[in-house]
C-alpha cells in the first residue's frame, strides 16, 4: 500500500478542502470539527444515542451511486473520513436558510438549539436521499419541543431542485473510497482497498484491530478511553463489499452497511427485514454492517439470532486461504467466535432454499427492548419453521440473543418439534420446554426469569402471528 502520504489526509469540510497531519488515529470526528471551531455539532451522549453529534458524509448508496448520509460524528474516528466530504449544520445555509432549517423553524420544531443541529442534519440526509418519514429521525432525541412539531416540519419538506447546491456538489463527488494509509505518533490507519491487502497487513500487524462502520469500537475509543495502535478498516475492501446471488445463496459481504441491506434485501428474508426494522437508528444502521455485528460475538447481537434461524454460513479469509463456518459453530464463548488469528469475516452465505419436502416456510425475527426503536435487546428471537403439505414439520431453527453466553439455538427443542404437526398443543409443549431450556443472566435490562418466559411466549407469537401463512 501506498505510504508516501502516510502523514496526512485530506478530507472536504462544508466545501472546503481540509489537511488533517496532527491529530491521533482514533480523535473522533466530532472532536476533530468542535476543535475547528464547527461547534453547532453538539455532544450529548458520545454513544451514538442521541443525534446531536449527526453531521451528513458523503458515501456510495445501495447502487454505487454518490449519497449523503447521516452518521454520529462522536462514533466516527476521523481517520475514517479521510477523503469524504462532510457537511455540518453551518454548511447548509446559504443566502437564506437551507429547506429543512426553514421547515424547522416554520414549524416550530426547535427550542433549546442543543438537539436541533442534530435534527437538520438528519433531516438533511433523507431530503436527498428521498427517504424523509419517521426513520430519519429515528436516531435523534428532543426533550423539550416534543416531536410533533419536528414531525410536521419534516413531513412539510418537498423535494431537492435539481439546480440545488448540494444536488449539484453530490454528482460531483466519487463515492468510491481510495485506499489509505495514515500515522501519527506510533499509531497507524490503514484502509487497504482488496482482501489480500487486508490480509498481508493483518500477517504483518498481529495485533491490529480490524474496524468498519465503528459504531461499536466507537463506543470503546469514546466511552472506554480503549486507544488502538493500529486499525485496518475494511470499508474500501471491495471483496466485502455487495450483495450477490451464488448457488441458491443470497451472498452479503461484511462490510456492506446494513442501511443497504434495507433496501437491497428486502422482501427475500423475512426475518431479516423485520430485524433491521428495530436495530438502532439510521445513523448507525448506516455505518454498521454484519461482518461488525458477527465480529462482536455480542449475545445480544441482533443479527445473529436471525442468520442462525436461517442457516447462514460465514465465509472467512485468512493465511490459510479460504473457508465457510456454520454460523451454529461460529460463537465459540462469550465474545469468542471461531475465527482463527489473522482471519477476517469476508462474507455471510444465506441458502435460499428450505430442506426437501417444505412445502410453507414461516419465518419471524422478534426484538424485545425497554423502548421501539434504538435499544438493545432483552431477549432477541429468530424463528424458521419448515412445514410440509400436511402441515408437518420438516425442519425447526429457534435461535435466540440475551438467554445465554452466545447467541444460540433451542436444538433440543428443535429436535422435538421435528416430525411434529404445527399446532397451538405442539407448541404449548414447546414453549414448556424453552423454559427450561435457557440459563440467562438477571441484568438491569431483564431477570432471568422474565427472559426464560419470553423465549417461549416469542414463539407462541410466531406462532400465532403466522398462522395463515402456516395454513395456506
Ligand atoms: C447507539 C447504538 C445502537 C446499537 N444498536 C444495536 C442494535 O439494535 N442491535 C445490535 O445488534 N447492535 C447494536 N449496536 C452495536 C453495533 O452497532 C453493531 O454490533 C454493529 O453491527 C457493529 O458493526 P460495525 O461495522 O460498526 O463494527 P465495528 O465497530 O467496526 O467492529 C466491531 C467488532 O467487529 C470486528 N470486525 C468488524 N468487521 C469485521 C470483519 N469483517 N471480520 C472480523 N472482525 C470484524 C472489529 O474488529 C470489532 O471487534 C448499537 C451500537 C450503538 C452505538
Ligand atoms: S453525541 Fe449522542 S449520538 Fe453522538
Ligand atoms: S429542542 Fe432541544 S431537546 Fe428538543
Amino acid at each position: 500500500m501506498a505510504e508516501e502520504s502516510a502523514a496526512t489526509f485530506e478530507l472536504t469540510l462544508n466545501g472546503e478542502r481540509q489537511i488533517v497531519d496532527n491529530a491521533p488515529t482514533t480523535t473522533t470526528l466530532l472532536d476533530h470539527l468542535r476543535q475547528s471551531g464547527f461547534v453547532g455539532t453538539k455532544e450529548g451522549c458520545a454513544e451514538g444515542d442521541c443525534g446531536a453529534c449527526t453531521v451528513a458524509i458523503s458515501a456510495e448508496d445501495a447502487g454505487g451511486e454518490g449519497q449523503y448520509q447521516a452518521v454520529n460524528s462522536c462514533l466516527l474516528p476521523l481517520a475514517a473520513a479521510a477523503d469524504r466530504h462532510i457537511i455540518t449544520v453551518e454548511g447548509i445555509a446559504r443566502s437564506e436558510l437551507h429547506p429543512v432549517q426553514k421547515a424547522m423553524v416554520d414549524g416550530g420544531g426547535s427550542q433549546c438549539g442543543y438537539c436541533t443541529p442534530g435534527f437538520i442534519m438528519s433531516l438533511f440526509a433523507a431530503y436527498y436521499a428521498g427517504n424523509v418519514d419517521d426513520r430519519a429521525l429515528e436516531g435523534n432525541l428532543c426533550r423539550c419541543t416534543g416531536y410533533l412539531p419536528i414531525r410536521r416540519a419534516a413531513a412539510s419538506l418537498g423535494r431537492p431542485a435539481e439546480d440545488d447546491p448540494f444536488t449539484v456538489t453530490l454528482d460531483g463527488l466519487s463515492p468510491r473510497l481510495p485506499e489509505r494509509t495514515y500515522r501519527y505518533d506510533g499509531q497507524a490507519f490503514f484502509r487497504p482497498a482488496d482482501l489480500r491487502s487486508a490480509l498481508q497487513l493483518l500477517q504483518t500487524y498481529p495485533k491490529a484491530t480490524l474496524i468498519a462502520g465503528a459504531t461499536d469500537l466507537g463506543v470503546e475509543i469514546n466511552k472506554h478511553r480503549r486507544r488502538f495502535a493500529t486499525l485496518i478498516s475494511l470499508e474500501a475492501v471491495k471483496e466485502l463489499q455487495g450483495v450477490t446471488e451464488t448457488d441458491g445463496h443470497l451472498r452479503i459481504g461484511a462490510a456492506v452497511p446494513l442501511s443497504h441491506l434495507e433496501s437491497v434485501c428486502q422482501g427475500i428474508f423475512p426475518a431479516l427485514d423485520e430485524m433491521l426494522r428495530w436495530f438502532a437508528a439510521r445513523q448507525i444502521r448506516n455505518r454498521a454492517t454484519l461482518g461488525g455485528n458477527l465480529g462482536t460475538a455480542s449475545p445480544i447481537g441482533d443479527l445473529s439470532p436471525v442468520l442462525l434461524a436461517l442457516d447462514a454460513e460465514v465465509e472467512v479469509a485468512g493465511p490459510a486461504g479460504g473457508r465457510r463456518i456454520d454460523i451454529a459453530s461460529f460463537f465459540t464463548d462469550y465474545r469468542q467466535t471461531a475465527l482463527e488469528p489473522g482471519e477476517i469475516i469476508v462474507g455471510i452465505h444465506i441458502p435460499k432454499t428450505p430442506p426437501p419436502g417444505t412445502a410453507r416456510r414461516i419465518s419471524r425475527s422478534y426484538k424485545v427492548g425497554k423502548r421501539g426503536t434504538d435499544d438493545i435487546s432483552i431477549v432477541a428471537a429468530a424463528f424458521t419453521v419448515d412445514l410440509d403439505e400436511g402441515g408437518t414439520v420438516v425442519q425447526a431453527r429457534l435461535a435466540y440473543g440475551g438467554v445465554a453466553a452466545t447467541p444460540v439455538r433451542a436444538e433440543g427443542v428443535e429436535a422435538f418439534l421435528t416430525g411434529k404437526e404445527w399446532t397451538l398443543e405442539t407448541v404449548s409443549e414447546a414453549k414448556t420446554q424453552l423454559f427450561e431450556a435457557f440459563t440467562p443472566l438477571s441484568d438491569l435490562r431483564g431477570s432471568a426469569g422474565y427472559r426464560r418466559l419470553l423465549s417461549g411466549n416469542l414463539l407462541e407469537k410466531f406462532y400465532q402471528e403466522t398462522r395463515t401463512e402456516a395454513d395456506r
